[in-house]
């Protein structure tokens, strides 16, 4: 009765309401938040359990050549290493060098024209030697410093692995692609044999799974370096007496991805929509298509289109010749691609060759295309189609 009357029935009943609306949130957004937590708690086991099983891989595979504990050694250089990482420990000195250095390569070029003037020559000359002084009076005290690290190999003026070859992307990607790819000329300044592609699609012993857990693993090493790290390393990256085929090779690998390259499945219509940001090279896609010069898609695998498909004639598949005028006379018109645009006909055909198939031909195609194309090389295989009008 007391309740009543401080609460009457009509305002009790609001209560309850608000009551096990305000209940129902809080459980609701504890449950939000907890389902938060065990997903991170879920991938950050995930990560872990990716890490140890990358441990041991490395340990089975790798450590004869990079050591143990990933300091290299006689056959292969160090990867628990602050230069892998880019770590710099003199950056302001680093930078400033770099920027004598810009200079100093201006005043060269500058010197080399044939309009120069001797008076510009002689003050060029000056400058050349004021800048080689500084260069040498900033070093100089780091050198002194870091004499145990350059023993073995490292080169204070050029602190970044990445930088030195020219990689542009990620730690990461570079780890992974040099996973798949190996370094075949590697062997040229290495008496170990070098660094062999790993992934099982480029010839090696390992799954892609495998490679990315030893990717974890490396990537596990990066950390607030310290100059002792820089002194435990046994073992520096060599720079080969001409770095050309090596910038080359880098180059090639920056090609397949820059980023973590990854197949494109099998949703054509996600393929199209991505196709839309990427330009297709129709000469890559020519050697792929045939194979040229060993060309190999992002993963390592050699694609072999022109073993079913012929320049001229029908071989297992049509013929190459004409393929991009069949597609707009012929294959549009059939009303079971009614819709199609010719890009999308193109990508189905690659990526799922058995949804349609073109008629008089079994669907003898190997499916599993979206499994080891990218983007890129599937953007060059089109654009190389495309010509053969
Ligand atoms: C036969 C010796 C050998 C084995 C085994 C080997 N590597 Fe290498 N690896 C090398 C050499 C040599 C290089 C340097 C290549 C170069 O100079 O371009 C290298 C380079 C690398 C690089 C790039 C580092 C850089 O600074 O360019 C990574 C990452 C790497 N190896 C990881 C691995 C992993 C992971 C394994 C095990 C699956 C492995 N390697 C097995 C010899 C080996
Ligand atoms: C094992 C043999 C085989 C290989 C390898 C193969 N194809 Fe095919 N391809 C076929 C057959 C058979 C057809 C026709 C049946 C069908 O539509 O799936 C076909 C159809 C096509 C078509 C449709 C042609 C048209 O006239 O409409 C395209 C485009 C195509 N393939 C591209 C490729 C590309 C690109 C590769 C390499 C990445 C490739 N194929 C590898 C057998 C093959």
């Amino acid at each position: 009765m007391l309740q009543g009357m401080i609460f009457p029935k009509i305002e009790n009943r609001i209560l309850v309401g608000v009551l096990s609306f305000v209940t129902i949130m809080v459980l609701l957004g504890w449950a939000a938040i907890n389902e938060g937590g065990r997903m991170a708690a879920f991938e950050q086991t995930f990560h872990a359990r990716s890490i140890e099983q990358g441990a041991a891989l490395f340990t089975s595979n790798c450590s004869t050549c990079h050591g143990s504990d990933g300091l290299g050694g006689a056959k292969g250089p160090a990867l628990n290493n602050p230069q892998l990482f880019g770590y710099d420990f003199f950056p302001e000195i680093t930078k400033e060098i770099g920027a004598l250095r810009t200079e100093k390569a201006d005043l060269q070029n500058e010197a080399s024209r044939s309009d120069t003037t001797p008076e510009r020559l002689a003050e060029i000359d000056t400058r050349v030697a004021e800048i080689d002084a500084r260069i040498e009076e900033l070093d100089a005290p780091r050198r002194q410093q870091l004499q145990a690290a350059i023993d073995r190999g490292y080169d204070p003026q050029r602190p970044s692995r990445l930088q030195n070859v020219g990689w542009a992307g990620t730690t990461e990607s570079f780890v992974l692609t040099t996973l798949i790819h190996g370094r075949p000329v590697s062997n040229n300044y290495w008496s170990g044999g070098g660094m062999v592609a790993w992934s099982q699609t480029a010839g090696g012993p390992l799954r892609m799974d495998q490679l990315e857990d030893l990717t974890a693993y490396i990537m596990n090493w990066q950390r607030a370096w310290t100059i002792e790290d820089l002194f435990a390393v046994k073992q520096f990256a060599i720079e080969p007496v001409d770095p050309t085929p090596l910038r080359a090779q880098i180059e090639q690998l920056q090609a397949s991805g820059g980023v973590i390259p990854e197949p494109v499945g099998t949703n054509v219509r996600d393929i199209v929509a991505q196709l839309a940001d990427v330009t297709g090279d129709p000469a890559r896609g020519d050697a792929l298509y045939h194979g040229t010069n060993g060309a190999r898609s992002f993963n390592g695998t050699a694609l072999g289109c022109s073993t079913c498909h012929l320049q001229e004639g029908v071989a297992v598949g049509p013929q190459t010749g004409g393929t991009y005028t069949r597609v707009l006379n012929e294959r549009l018109n059939d009303p079971a691609l009614a819709s199609y645009t010719p890009e999308q006909y193109l990508v189905e055909s690659i990526v799922l060759p058995n949804n349609y198939l073109v008629p008089g031909f079994q669907g003898l195609m190997i499916a599993n295309f979206g499994q080891n194309l990218s983007i890129q090389d599937l953007a060059d295989l089109l654009a190389y189609l495309e010509t053969q009008q």
